[in-house]
């Protein structure tokens, strides 16, 4: 390339039309899956504190929800739970009739092109807010396996469309697909949570998941931040169990991740905007301290931009908006 002044580089800059043209990374409707918290009970519609603009919604809620999803073009939705009682073991996680399987049988009847998403770990269902079995005070990769694969079967036989463990156990992904494949699953994709971190972003989550914590933290099994080599291990090992989509979590701290993963990988990559960078950019929002609407977009082209095929965000709907106004 010649150096100035033969080249310009501000000369596709000035024009609306020229921009548009030189664009090299274009959001759209179709990159995003849209995460929603679901409840027992009726008439529930709680907002989040720590997320405003979303809630908690008991079934009777969530019809309505699904309908204005779907009718905005969002693609798919990603689904957690808040169960009626939690127990050592996560119970209600792998039960046939457990608020995530209800939730799946009503989306699908509700709007049966969506495409349903389910979350499959234990924390929010166990009353120690781990994320498996938790035997001398850790926790037991090798015993939650079986459970975790009996959670991603049963949202499979409710009808879930992709199944999404996010427990950061080692040989979760081939776990979950040998017991989908012995159960007639066999094309059922898996989208794994690879290089989960141990983020203090999920802090806004844990409030609306009611999945803290009881003791402790979540070093023991999701990544070092100070990590990035480690994360290629993670998403290779994922690939070669059976993983059909891989993701970083969470994106914006980790767009460098996401790029590796790009340039290593062929597989799509999908990066989860979570809880607390969401909740960062509506609390300065709220201060006057940020344009909520340039920020975001901003945020979600800059993850789109760094590798990221599939983003997972809280932004989903308002984005989706005011992608239809153009
Ligand atoms: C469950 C899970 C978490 C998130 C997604 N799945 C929380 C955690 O690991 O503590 C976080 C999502 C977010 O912060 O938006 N393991």
């Amino acid at each position: 390339m010649s150096s100035y002044p033969q080249t310009r580089l501000r000369r596709l800059r000035e024009r609306a039309a020229l921009r548009e043209m030189a664009k090299e990374t274009r959001l759209s409707v179709s990159d995003f899956i849209y995460p929603i918290f679901v409840t027992h009970g009726r008439d529930v519609r709680t907002e989040i504190d720590p997320m405003p603009g979303i809630y908690q919604f008991s079934l009777d809620h969530l019809i309505p929800e699904i309908a204005s999803v779907a009718e905005m073009g969002i693609p798919s939705v990603l689904l957690f739970g808040i169960p009626a009682t939690k127990d050592p073991s996560g119970t209600e996680a792998y039960s046939a009739n457990g608020i995530v399987q209800e939730a799946v049988r009503v989306i699908k009847q509700a709007a049966p092109e969506l495409l349903v998403f389910t979350d499959v770990c234990l924390c929010g269902y166990t009353d120690h807010g781990h994320c498996g079995v938790v035997n001398d005070g850790s926790v037991d990769n090798d015993e939650t396996l079986e459970l975790l694969a009996r959670t991603a079967l049963s949202h499979a036989q409710a009808g879930a469309d992709v199944v999404s463990p996010s427990a950061m156990m080692d040989g979760q992904v081939a776990a979950i697909r040998g017991e989908l494949n012995s159960n007639g699953f066999v094309d059922t994709p898996i989208m794994s949570y690879s290089a989960k971190y141990a983020s203090s972003f999920y802090g806004p989550f844990r409030v609306a998941a009611e999945s803290s914590p009881g003791f402790g933290d979540r070093r023991g099994y999701q990544m070092d931040p100070a990590n990035a080599r480690q994360a290629m291990s993670e998403i290779a090992q994922d690939i070669e169990e059976g993983a059909d989509i891989v993701m970083v979590k969470p994106a914006l701290a980790y767009l460098d991740v996401i790029a590796r993963a790009r340039e290593q990988f062929t597989i799509p990559i999908a990066a989860y905007n979570v809880s607390g960078e969401y909740a960062m950019v509506k609390a300065a929002a709220e201060n006057g301290w940020l344009d909520s609407r340039q920020v975001t977009i901003e945020i979600l082209t800059a993850i789109k931009r760094a590798g990221a095929d599939i983003i997972i965000s809280y932004h989903v709907k308002e984005m989706a908006q005011w992608l239809a106004e153009g």
